[in-house]
């Protein structure tokens, strides 16, 4: 693991360390744990991003709100530094959710530019593009999660054009880098990488032993695109998507 201690400022934007809200972190030991170690791997800011995926997490935005407000005087009581957090969420982009987003039911990043979205399996949604113009046209920029875990992207990521030219974001789970969700998967990384075509990298951590393999990757994407580029991924992109500063809950665990 990478141990020096934060200084290397990079930017978690998608991680599911707020506790027993979805498939993340169970209990507060769990949290505190997560941010602790993602603070030793260099991040010095990390989003929660809990689902809000209905059928499956059916968490509305209070309900996240209220989840990441209870972590407070839980990290408030760690005894030594943990990374500045924010809350977000991670949004499956089906009728419901995309209806919240119109109605401004939903959780941007910190800044209210950017929301962080998710795709289900199989092919894409009808009217993806289209949809993706009417985030635009709701003043937010759309952030993919993982595109290197999608069927149609593993065919043929020209499937990925639309979305771009639509103006979304495309954020790589850094872990794909090392095999995690299989090999398939890893290539689509890889060539994703290749073709320059991330604006920024993030750990989707569930559980605390998840981080030794985001340190892994990190190691890894420095290898393959070289520190410059990887310090981009990490840093410089995340910040440019988050833009402007928001709400967000300092390492003492008060808002600032
Ligand atoms: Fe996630």
């Amino acid at each position: 693991m990478l141990l020096d201690g934060g200084v290397r400022g990079f930017v978690d934007l998608h991680c599911h360390w707020v506790a027993a809200i979805d498939d993340g972190a169970r209990t507060a030991e769990d949290s505190i744990a997560m941010l602790r170690a993602l603070r030793d791997v260099g991040f010095d800011e990390v989003m929660a991003t809990p689902h809000m995926r209905p059928g499956m997490f059916d968490n509305d935005r209070e309900a996240l709100e209220r989840a990441f407000a209870a972590m407070a005087p839980v990290l408030r009581a760690a005894s030594d530094p943990l990374p500045v957090v924010h809350l977000a969420s991670e949004h499956f982009f089906d009728d419901v959710v995309f209806g919240r987003l119109i109605r401004g039911e939903v959780l941007p990043y910190p800044g209210g530019r950017s929301i962080l979205v998710e795709l289900g399996q199989g092919p894409f949604p009808a009217r993806l593009q289209h949809r993706f113009f009417d985030v635009r046209k709701a003043g937010l920029t759309p952030v993919l999660a993982h595109p290197e875990r999608y069927e149609p992207v593993w065919r043929d990521d020209a499937c990925l054009d639309p979305l771009l030219d639509a103006g979304a974001h495309l954020l790589l789970d850094v872990c794909a880098l090392v095999g995690k969700y299989g090999r398939v998967a890893q290539r689509a990384a890889e060539k994703l990488l290749e073709d320059d075509a991330y604006e920024a990298a993030c750990s989707d951590a569930h559980k605390p032993r998840d981080v030794d393999d985001v340190a892994r990757a990190i190691e890894r994407l420095e290898r393959l695109a070289g520190p410059e580029e990887a310090r981009r991924l990490l840093a410089d992109g995340p910040r440019g998507i988050l833009g402007g500063t928001g709400a967000c809950m300092s390492p003492a665990g008060g808002l600032r």
